[in-house]
């Protein structure tokens, strides 16, 4: 049957493409972005669907330079810390670049706003919700930007408190996601934890199921 809500076939290829070549990437190019994309990633980040369109997401543009160090610091901390818990795997875990903070050309972070307890619809029973809204903006802002040519990684290493604290976040709101933003030399080809052995991904049919938990498809 035709469908004339259809996008065009070059038009859709590329919505795949983009979020097939999505990389959380973690090497950047030190320059800046240009101030009107930036401008344009945002703007996708807030057309993101939220529940009870609270828009629960802020954006914090970090551009001060000390303040971009005392992220990286905090940073650098969580990593030894995740590190000792891993036991076994601590040393493999430690050569692993897990963010490009330092070098890369814009640094965001992404926060949970305040006063959330007031949006009940969609969130009674699922408060966690509100997460999942700011996890839909920042892949729209991801695939906004791969879009764009430039990289984007999301780092989720480090004590939200003590990160709410350096950023003067009011009672109520919390840090999720430190977003590293810049022009890159390359994309990875495939997730770089997979380039380094660190896990691999599980096949599509694996995660599909029919009726019932764990029952597929014969
Ligand atoms: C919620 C969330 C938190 C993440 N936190 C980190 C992180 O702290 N450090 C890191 O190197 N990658 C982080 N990542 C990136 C994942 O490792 C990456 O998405 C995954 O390995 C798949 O690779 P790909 O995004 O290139 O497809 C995070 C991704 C998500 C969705």
């Amino acid at each position: 049957m035709s469908n004339d809500h259809r996008y065009s076939k070059s038009e859709r290829l590329a919505v795949y493409r983009a979020i097939a070549e999505r990389r959380d990437m973690r090497h950047f190019r030190p320059d800046p972005v240009d101030p009107t994309v930036l401008k344009h990633l945002l703007a996708a980040a807030h057309q993101a669907p939220s529940v009870g369109l609270m828009q629960p997401w802020r954006f914090i543009h970090i551009k001060d330079h000390d303040l971009r160090q005392k992220l990286a610091l905090l940073v650098d901390e969580e990593r030894l810390h995740t590190a000792e818990a891993l036991g076994k795997r601590s040393n493999q875990f430690m050569e692993m670049k897990v963010e490009g903070i330092r070098e890369c050309g814009e640094l965001f972070v992404a926060a949970l706003s305040d006063k959330r307890e007031q949006h009940i619809f969609g969130r009674r029973t699922m408060p966690e919700m509100d997460l999942a809204s700011v996890a839909c903006a920042i892949q729209n802002m991801w695939l906004a930007a791969r879009a764009e040519g430039l990289g984007m990684g999301w780092v989720s290493l480090f004590d939200p408190v003590q990160l709410a604290r350096l950023l003067n976040m009011p009672p109520g709101s919390k840090p999720v996601a430190i977003i590293c933003l810049g022009h890159v030399d390359a994309f990875y080809p495939a997730p770089m934890l997979k380039l380094n052995g660190w896990a691999d991904e599980r096949p599509l049919c694996e995660l599909v199921f029919q009726n019932t938990w764990n029952s597929t498809e014969l």
